[in-house]
């Protein structure tokens, strides 16, 4: 399972790439509004954090007509190569996204909560599929649960022909709270997980780390002054 930050901070992103462990980026139009982000500036935020981050960098399409978000979705994409577009699991969403993967268009759909909407996002040409997990648990259902049903039903089939290029889509978990849904999401096969910034850092802690690290360093002291 590759690791995706979820944010729209430069900080963190700059942060998580120097651990070289990082193999993209996925941004919302939340997370852009979370950094006090402008209307003006986002395209040249989105070139910025496709500089920092050589992976695919997923950028929202925010319209609402299948026109509206193909026009977006061509300029996201012409702002750099690594430019995924974000287009949400809708009726307008899925014509878009058939349009952009004909034009060689890489799309990542998101806000995706069941196997219907998934198996849709794969036969309209999505390079990614986002199910959400955490939005799942605050509505006191199993998001796992979820994640799991598309990822077994996106495995019955092939949609090589479906994508762009002869590539299949890859699933990302999303909507990620917790060091046991990354756990989780990877046992269950999921190509991907998106994380936000302070659950990567929790990836990498274990208390039995920090506990070996310290009598490591004071027998090591033990060996200096023998
Ligand atoms: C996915 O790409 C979304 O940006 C994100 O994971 C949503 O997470 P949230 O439910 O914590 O807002």
């Amino acid at each position: 399972m590759k690791f995706f930050l979820d944010t729209a901070d430069l900080k963190e992103i700059k942060e998580a790439v120097s651990w070289g462990a990082l193999a993209g980026v996925t941004t919302n139009p939340s997370l852009y509004a979370r950094i006090g982000g402008t209307l003006a500036d986002f395209p040249a935020h989105i070139d910025r954090i496709c500089t920092l981050c050589k992976g695919p960098v997923s950028a929202e399409a925010v319209g609402t007509t299948r026109d509206e978000i193909i026009r977006e979705g061509r300029e996201l994409a012409a702002i750099a190569s690594n430019v995924v577009v974000k287009i949400p699991v809708t009726v307008e969403g899925l014509a878009a996204t058939r349009a952009l993967a004909d034009e060689g268009i890489r799309v990542n759909m998101t806000l995706c909560f069941s196997v219907p909407q998934a198996l849709l996002a794969a036969r309209s040409g999505a390079r990614y599929v986002s199910p959400f997990v955490g939005r799942f648990d605050d509505i006191s259902e199993d998001g796992l649960d979820q994640l799991s049903n598309i990822i077994v039903a996106l495995n019955n089939y092939d949609f090589t022909q479906a994508g762009v290029n002869g590539e299949n889509i890859e699933v990302i978990a999303a909507s990620i709270r917790s060091t046991n849904h990354v756990t989780q999401a990877a046992l269950l096969g999921a190509d991907i997980a998106t994380v936000p910034f302070n659950v990567l850092k929790k990836c990498v802690e274990h208390p039995l780390t920090n506990n070996g690290l310290a009598s490591f360093n004071a027998d090591w002291e033990k060996v200096r002054n023998a």
